[in-house]
C-alpha cells in the first residue's frame, strides 16, 4: 500500500523514489497527477502501467518555470504570451517538440508535439529540484474520475504506488484547459480550469472549439470520468431511487424522491460546483445507486469545462461496464 506523507514533509521522499525511475501521486491545483521522470523510459512505461492507459495517449509534461520549457518545446511569440499570462496554473500548451528535448517517445506518444504545463506549487517545485520534467496525467484507472484528494488517490490506486504526497483537497477540481497555437490562432484542444473566456480577454483572440480530428487531444475518449452508476443529464425531474448531484438554489422537480443528493454549489457559484465536480460524483457513486442525476449547469465560463467532463461521464461504456 502506498505510503501516504503530508506535502511539508515528502519532498525529499518523492525526490528519491523519481530519481530510482518510480512514480508518486502529486498535488496540484487541478487534480492529483501522477508523475514520473519524463526524460526516463522506465518510468513513462510505470505510469502507463500503473493507470492501464492506452499508449497511443501522450502525458503532459510538468515544469518548473518557463526556462526548462523552452528547452523542451519550441515557443511561438502566441505560447510565450500565453504562459506569461498563466503560468504557474491550470494552462497546458501543446508547442512542437524541442530538437533536443530529452522526453522520451513514449511520453508524448511519438507525436512531434509536447504538452507542457507549469503546476502551482509543490510539484513545480518537485521538477525543479529533479531538474527534469514530470510526466503527469491525473491520478486514476484510466477512464476513471480524477482524483482530487489524497484519500481518492489511495482507494484508485493505492496497490500499485509506493508514495502520495497529500496536499488536501485540489483547489481547481478540474483538469487543466489545453490550448495548442496555429499560427495567429488559438484553438481550444480541451476545456478546463481556466475559462476560454479569460484567454480570450487576456490574449484579445478567439479560442476555436472547431478541433480538428487530428488536433484535439488524443486523450478526449467519449466515454471518460466514468462512474459505476449510470450518468443522466440535463434532469428537470428526479426518478425515484436516483442519486441527484444538485446544482444551484432552485430544485428540479420530485427532487424529494432521490436516494441521496449533494449541492455543487447551493449559490450557483461555478467555481465551487468545479472543485466539488469529481469527489461529488464520486461519493454518490459510492452509495451504489443504479443511476445519477445531474441538474442543469450553466455553460459558460468553467461550465463548459463541467459539462465536458459530465457528458463523458454520461456517455455509453463498453459492455463490460468501464469506460473505454
Ligand atoms: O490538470 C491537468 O492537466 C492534470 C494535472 C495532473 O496536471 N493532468 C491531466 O493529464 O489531466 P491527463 O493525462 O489526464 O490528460 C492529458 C491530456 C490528454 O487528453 C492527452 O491526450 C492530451 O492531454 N495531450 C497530451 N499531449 C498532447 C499533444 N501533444 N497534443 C494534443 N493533446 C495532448
Ligand atoms: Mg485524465
Amino acid at each position: 500500500m502506498a505510503q501516504i506523507l503530508n506535502i511539508d514533509q515528502a519532498m525529499e521522499a518523492a525526490l528519491g523514489l523519481l530519481r530510482a525511475g518510480e512514480v508518486v501521486a502529486v498535488p496540484t491545483e487541478t487534480v492529483y497527477g501522477l508523475a514520473g521522470d519524463a526524460t526516463n523510459g522506465n518510468a513513462v512505461a510505470k505510469i502507463f502501467e500503473v493507470k492501464g492507459r492506452p499508449r497511443f495517449n501522450p502525458l503532459i509534461a510538468h515544469v518548473a518555470g518557463i526556462a526548462m520549457a523552452e528547452r523542451i518545446g519550441v515557443f511561438d511569440r502566441l505560447s510565450r504570451k500565453l504562459a506569461e499570462a498563466f503560468w504557474p496554473g491550470p494552462l497546458t500548451l501543446v508547442v512542437p517538440l524541442a530538437p533536443d528535448s530529452g522526453i522520451h517517445e513514449l511520453a508524448v506518444a511519438g507525436l512531434d508535439t509536447v504538452a507542457l504545463r507549469m503546476p502551482q506549487g509543490f510539484t513545480a517545485v518537485l521538477s525543479g529540484r529533479l531538474g527534469h520534467p514530470l510526466a503527469a496525467p491525473s491520478a486514476n484507472s484510466s477512464g476513471r474520475i480524477s482524483a482530487t484528494t489524497a484519500p481518492a488517490v489511495a482507494a484508485d490506486l493505492g496497490d500499485r504506488i509506493p508514495l502520495i504526497v497529500d496536499g488536501g483537497a485540489t483547489q481547481v477540481g478540474l483538469e487543466s484547459t489545453i490550448v495548442k497555437v496555429e499560427g495567429e490562432r488559438l484553438r481550444l484542444l480541451r476545456p478546463g480550469g481556466i475559462a476560454a473566456e479569460l484567454i480570450e480577454a487576456a490574449m484579445g483572440l478567439p479560442v476555436r472549439r472547431d478541433a480538428g480530428a487530428d488536433v484535439e487531444a488524443p486523450g478526449m475518449l467519449v466515454s471518460h470520468y466514468a462512474p459505476r452508476a449510470e450518468v443522466r443529464l440535463d434532469a428537470i425531474e428526479i426518478l425515484p431511487g436516483e442519486a441527484l448531484l444538485a446544482f444551484g438554489p432552485f430544485r428540479a422537480a420530485r427532487f424529494e424522491d432521490a436516494a441521496i443528493m449533494l449541492n455543487l454549489s447551493p449559490a450557483g457559484d461555478i467555481r465551487e460546483a468545479a472543485s466539488n465536480l469529481f469527489s461529488y460524483l464520486q461519493a454518490l457513486d459510492k452509495e451504489g445507486v443504479e443511476r445519477i442525476a445531474v441538474e442543469p449547469i450553466p455553460a459558460s465560463g468553467l461550465g463548459e469545462a463541467i459539462n465536458d467532463r459530465l457528458a463523458r461521464a454520461a456517455a455509453p461504456r463498453d459492455t463490460s461496464g468501464t469506460a473505454r
